[in-house]
């Protein structure tokens, strides 16, 4: 069986992993891929956009479906078009990811539903914004109504600093067309939780749930970053699983229902979990990066056959294993502003153990022996073990096999969920 991997980050890296795994898949395509993915998958020099010849490989191919990594495809409605020419694939239709592509769309649905969520304003100006403000208290968030590569959202902690956000988005419009208009929200206190499902519009599967740390230093300080590393599973009372199901999960499915929308993929719901209970921040329309790092090696299937299944249409019951992973991202210089290409990576990057592994996310190989950095998240140093704590450490001594001149990464991945109990600690 061949399959198509669309994406080229440490998130696609993990699904090619897992595929390579597959007792199933006989060949893994990649586009565009990386040269960090090559000894694993046939990366190809094609552009999702060209969505004639992206069908044209596929048919000539004879690829078994596609898995759409990131984002802008599916908000494009890749997976529209595919399906329309027969070609299976793991993705939401254009209107489901509406969910992710607006902010503005997801929080009327959610309204709609009557999910729990933060309460909030549309606006579209700076002034409109510093009046609305009133309506809420500091800290606010301020999020970009579009799709803005993990840079949309503000926490901002004062009017000030509010005044401030609004004016690079409205008025020196530092995100284009995604800040046209903006979500201003209620600021939530509690833990943030990353819970995807698998689903195919009725039915869904919840996988190991997952925890990321959006801040680039330790103990949650400096700018919001796509994410600087993530542990799994995280343990939650059967209580709390019972209320995300009954008051996020199943009233989501439905409304996409009634609303005749089709949606067969991922949905990562991004939770902070209050005192009130859970609260939705956002959706996502695919798989989390660096949640999927931590999430794929922790099922036990065939990740070839999970997939395959889900395109169809088809869920079955997920396993998982009695295991825990830490994904530690190792960064570029100048992450998440202006990162800096070229640097070059010393040590084994090679180097792997039953307990370590690397996956890339944005090197590229300078000649046959030298690799240099070539995105904002360069590495995910993966551990897994039999507990937290020993997937944590696991993952920093593989960390430690490689570096580069002013490399960015937090020694705390995991640190507060180890210790002490998740549920009383404030993740944010
Ligand atoms: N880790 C957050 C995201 O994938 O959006």
């Amino acid at each position: 069986m061949k399959v198509l991997v669309l994406g080229q980050g440490g998130r696609e890296h993990a699904l090619v992993h897992a595929l390579s795994q597959s007792s199933l898949v006989t060949e893994i395509h990649v586009i565009p891929g990386s040269d960090g993915m090559m000894s694993q998958a046939l990366c190809h020099k094609l552009d999702w956009k060209s969505t004639e010849a992206l069908i044209d490989f596929c048919l000539k191919t004879e690829i078994e479906y596609v898995v759409i990594g990131p984002e802008d495809p599916l908000v494009a409605g890749l997976a529209d078009r595919l399906r329309e020419r027969g070609i299976l694939c793991v993705g939401p239709s254009q209107e489901g990811a509406k969910l992710e592509g607006s902010k503005i769309f997801a929080k009327e649905f959610m309204t709609q539903a009557k999910i729990p969520t933060a309460k909030y304003e549309v606006v579209s100006y700076v002034e409109e914004t510093l009046k609305k403000c009133e309506h809420f208290t500091p800290p606010y968030v301020f999020k970009a109504d579009g799709l803005a590569a993990g840079k949309g959202v503000y926490i901002c902690k004062d009017k000030e600093d509010l005044e401030r956000s609004a004016r690079e988005v409205f008025e020196k419009k530092i995100l284009g067309d995604a800040g046209r208009r903006a979500i201003l929200e209620q600021f939530s206190p509690g833990w943030e939780l990353s819970y995807l499902i698998l689903t195919n519009g009725n039915d869904f599967q919840t996988l190991p749930l997952a925890q990321d740390h959006k801040r680039l230093c330790d103990h949650d300080e400096g700018p919001n970053t796509g994410g600087m590393g993530t542990i799994a599973p995280l343990k939650i009372s059967q209580n709390l699983r019972d209320d995300i199901d009954q008051k996020i999960v199943r009233p989501t499915l439905d409304n996409l229902k009634k609303n005749g929308i089709l949606y067969r993929g991922v949905i990562f719901f991004g939770l902070m979990i209050t005192e009130q209970g859970p609260s939705l921040l956002e959706y996502n329309c695919r798989f989390g990066d660096p949640e999927t790092q931590v999430i794929l090696p922790l099922v036990d299937g065939d990740w070839g056959q999970i997939l395959k299944d889900l395109a169809a249409g088809i869920l079955k019951p997920i396993q998982t294993k009695n295991m825990a992973a830490t994904c530690v991202v190792m960064a570029a210089p100048g992450y998440p502003y202006s990162p800096q290409k070229g640097v070059k990576i010393e040590g084994d990057l090679q180097f792997s153990s039953p307990s370590g592994y690397f996956l890339h996310a944005g090197t590229a190989k300078a000649d046959a022996n030298n690799w240099v950095t070539n995105g904002g998240r360069v590495l995910c140093s993966m551990g897994i073990g039999p507990t937290l704590e020993e997937a944590q450490k696991a993952a920093y001594v593989q960390a430690s096999k490689v570096t580069w001149n002013r490399i960015q990464m937090r020694k705390d991945i995991g640190a507060k969920m180890i210790k002490p109990n998740p549920t009383k600690t404030n993740a944010n």
